[in-house]
């Protein structure tokens, strides 16, 4: 499995890793203020080695949520935001367990294993997650690591899956919001990304399939690109591979899309749980055979 640097110095606050290979809590900082150039660059290096970073006591506002968010980049709207949002880069998860959409005898949520708009041509670098409303027990996010996923595999299926192809859709979106499919892909059409991807800051290898938005598996039957991604999609449940975080009011997540995946955990029913993200633009998915 790969290792998170845990030796890493970091100057600017202190970093408490919390498994081996994903996830460190991070003290001693304030989201809320202007923060200088170097600190943002130490939080970034702490993203890339641990995936997912968390900050506990932040009580900042929407407009300090989405100021800290730009100093990693632009951010998305998301198109499930209504148009008259006050602040339409912040994508709200207001979610009753009970109201969820049953799929097949299962309430659906964020609670399947995913990366973020991983159906954008350009999906999301990272996103910055804040707890308003948490409930008392219950709504755990989980996060695994896709690099230690792509490593966990065998040579063999490594070197096949990085020859190959995913079908990536976000249709989902305008069908909970009762719109059709085809409205949907006018313009976020369906997406062709490597199964393997490199990390554009890294050069990690990472798993980019999902089992929310990965359709199928180009030049594959029905049948072979089912069984394939259900194996691939089995590799995020790997409890190694993973962090699990309690969440606490004023706790914020910042993961980074490229590298992992998560999984919103539904068992708080009929508690609320309000979470707000800002979601940052990255680049397109490549697989560079030479790094
Ligand atoms: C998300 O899928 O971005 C949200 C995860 C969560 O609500 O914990």
């Amino acid at each position: 499995m790969a290792t998170a640097a845990v030796t890493q110095e970091f100057q600017k606050f202190a970093v408490k890793p919390l498994t081996p290979g994903i996830g460190a809590e991070i003290a001693g900082i304030d989201l809320g203020e202007h923060l200088p150039d170097e600190t943002i660059a130490e939080i970034r290096q702490a993203l890339l080695t641990y995936k997912v970073i968390f900050f506990r006591d932040q009580d900042i506002t929407q407009e300090q949520h989405i100021t800290f968010g730009r100093r990693f980049g632009q951010l998305e709207i998301h198109p499930a935001t209504p148009d008259d949002q006050q602040h339409p880069e912040i994508f709200h998860l207001r979610t009753r367990t009970e109201q969820l959409p049953d799929v097949a005898g299962r309430r659906i949520g964020a609670n399947v294993w995913h990366s973020d708009v991983s159906w954008r041509a350009e999906p999301s670098l990272g996103s910055i997650l804040m707890g308003r409303t948490i409930p008392e027990v219950g709504g755990d996010t989980m996060w695994a690591d896709m690099v230690a996923a792509y490593e966990g595999l065998s040579p063999a299926m490594k070197e096949w899956a990085s020859t190959l192809t995913a079908v990536h859709d976000g249709s989902i979106f305008a069908v909970l919001a009762g719109n059709s499919r085809e409205s949907f892909w006018e313009n976020f059409p369906m997406q062709e990304h490597p199964l393997v991807r490199t990390h554009p800051e890294t050069g990690e290898r990472a798993l980019y399939v999902n089992a929310a938005f990965t359709m199928n598996i180009k030049g594959l039957s029905t049948k072979e690109s089912d069984w394939l991604l259900d194996h691939l999609f089995e590799q995020a449940a790997i409890p190694e591979y993973q962090v699990r975080f309690r969440w606490q009011k004023n706790s914020i997540a910042f993961w980074d899309n490229r590298a992992c995946q998560h999984y919103a955990v539904g068992d708080y029913a009929p508690a609320a749980r309000d979470m707000e993200r800002v979601t940052v633009i990255g680049d397109r998915p490549f697989f560079d055979p030479q790094r």
